[in-house]
């Protein structure tokens, strides 16, 4: 049988238009989910939005819009979005989708029958924009810890959750399972923040909010929005319904990857239900950090001196889908924070995927025009020599370091790394071996081919790996190369083409950018915005 991989990105809140930020995650997971398809494992992926809370009613309020009006326009936006991004999702879950409302409901009568859910009265600060209460103590400066804006008094008859009766259950769980939460210092964040002062039972309704899940058997109470969303990583896989079968076949998630400012609530909370309702937990939890926008994880984009075009719509489109992946997946050391800068994404875009990638795709291609017409020739093993075993080892090197960076931490920054070191080095063959010189000595030709086919499978498997990471330019190098499955399989196999096949040239696929030109042509966009 295959080998299941479920993984998540957050579901997002669609109360603004989805950001550079949001795409961030989701282009990780589904180049995560790539790979694993590619490694042939039976995938499922989800993504989806949380859609109920105050904040969301507010919104659609002030766009003059119901609440469905308004949250169905955002839908269609973000999935505008991720078609652009090229984001192949298996399932998208939105929290107002009946199923998931019924199945949420569900969840919360087990809680409370189980015990684990009690009827109180709560008293606390509370951040309306953030949904959260907190305590005195957690106050930064008497604001929200989280966003640093203002909390009110607020005081309610709630629903709690007896999270209090976790914490030596999920120390137990970090201690045994040292890789369920990555990375590792988000684990003595947990332990040392929340865990080790004492775990609070956690209110888990509203009265004062009405755009909500409503407990069904007391329903002037709403579901608070994380019992809701985090059960979506269940729901979405039928876990409540008729037709569990989703469930009973990926559950546990492989991984949920998600920002570092919502770790507690996967890392605490989310297995704290999961054990309360004797549900297994998810295998791995990674917390990544922000890409950050001069120095903010909120883009400034408005701000006259900063007035930097970092909307994925205009991005992708203009640069290619492939272009805003590849800034997103290669530049942020994975697990940590990195600035983001519309420089920094147009001078990568020309110094790995123009000058790299792209410029020994066609330098190749066009050789095997001019030295083969066009016909991928036999690999002459006689002629081999030093470099090519070298070429090869390299090869074999960077495949095995990019599948380890993936399997092993989901680490797609340092895998890519890997990845373009086969086409540097290939790019470096064509500078050693010289084809243009051997192509002029007819005594040379069995060189010049083997040559040309170390060329020709340098490409083909370093663009089989990329087909996870930049789907749009590998499906046309892979075409070109009659490939139509790319699987990890052929990337093992040294010699894999066809030889005899015609292999026609492609276009330039990444046109070397003037950047100058380009960072006043997007200033210029950002300003008629
Ligand atoms: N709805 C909750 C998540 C519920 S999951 C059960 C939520 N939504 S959100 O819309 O605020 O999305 C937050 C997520 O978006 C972050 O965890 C992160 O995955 C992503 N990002 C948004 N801005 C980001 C950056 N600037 N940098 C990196 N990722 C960030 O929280």
């Amino acid at each position: 049988m295959e080998e299941k991989f479920y993984i998540t990105t957050p579901i997002y809140y669609p109360s603004r238009k989805f950001t550079l930020g949001n795409c961030y995650t989701t282009v990780i997971c589904d180049a995560v989910a790539r790979f694993n398809k590619l490694l042939g494992k039976d995938v499922f992926f989800m993504t989806g939005t949380d859609e109920h809370g105050q904040k969301i009613a507010q919104s659609a309020k002030n766009a003059g819009k119901t609440e469905m009006e308004y949250l169905n326009e955002m839908i269609a936006d973000a999935k505008e979005l991720w078609k652009m991004l090229k984001i192949d999702y298996d399932k998208f879950i939105r929290t107002t989708d009946d199923y998931h409302v019924k199945s949420v409901q569900k969840i919360f009568k087990d809680l409370f029958d189980k015990g684990y859910i009690y009827k109180s009265a709560y008293k606390g600060k509370y951040c309306v924009p953030c949904e959260s209460f907190w305590t005195e103590s957690q106050l930064v400066q008497g604001k929200c810890p989280d966003c640093h804006r203002d909390v009110v008094d607020q005081e309610e008859e709630a629903y709690f959750f007896k999270l209090s009766a976790f914490g030596d259950k999920l120390l137990d769980l970090y201690k045994n399972n040292p890789d369920f939460l990555k990375p590792n210092s988000r684990v003595n964040e947990m332990v040392t923040n929340f865990i080790k002062p004492g775990l609070e039972d956690l209110c888990v309704t509203r009265t004062s909010v009405e755009w909500g899940v409503p407990v069904d058997f007391d329903p002037k109470h709403t579901i608070y929005v994380w019992i809701d969303a985090l059960s979506n990583y269940i729901t979405g896989l039928g876990y409540g319904t008729e037709d569990d079968s989703n469930f009973k076949k990926y559950w546990p998630a492989d991984v949920h990857i998600i920002g570092k400012e919502i770790v507690r609530f996967h890392a605490i909370i989310w297995p704290a239900i999961l054990m309360a309702l004797n549900i297994p937990l998810p295998k791995r939890v990674f917390g990544h950090g922000w890409l950050l926008f001069g120095g903010d994880k909120l883009s400034k984009s408005k701000t006259v001196a900063n007035a930097e075009c970092v909307d994925p719509r205009i991005l992708a489109p203009r640069y290619s889908s492939d272009a805003v992946r590849y800034i997103l997946l290669r530049e942020i050391p994975f697990g940590s924070d990195g600035n983001y800068s519309t420089e920094l994404f147009l001078n990568l875009i020309n110094s790995d995927l123009a000058n790299n990638y792209g410029n020994l795709v066609s330098r190749t291609l066009s050789m095997l025009k001019k030295y083969c017409g066009n016909i991928v020739p036999e690999a002459y093993l006689d002629t081999e020599e030093e470099i090519d075993k070298d070429l090869k080892q390299t090869i074999e090197k960077c495949v095995n370091e990019t599948r380890n960076y993936i399997e092993t931490n989901f680490d797609v920054s340092k895998a890519l790394a890997s990845l373009f070191g086969i086409f540097t080095k290939a790019n470096k063959y064509i500078e050693v071996t010289e084809p243009y010189r051997l192509a002029k000595d007819e005594s040379k030709k069995s060189r010049l081919n083997t040559v040309m086919r170390n060329l020709l499978e340098a490409i083909r498997i370093g663009t089989i790996l990329l087909s996870a990471f930049l789907p749009d330019v590998s499906e046309k190098v892979l075409n070109s190369l009659h490939i139509e499955k790319p699987k990890f399989d052929d990337v093992k196999k040294i010699y894999n083409l066809k030889a005899g096949e015609n292999i026609n040239e492609l276009g330039i696929l990444f046109p070397r950018l003037d950047v100058e030109k380009e960072l006043e042509e997007l200033a210029k966009i950002e300003e008629s915005k």
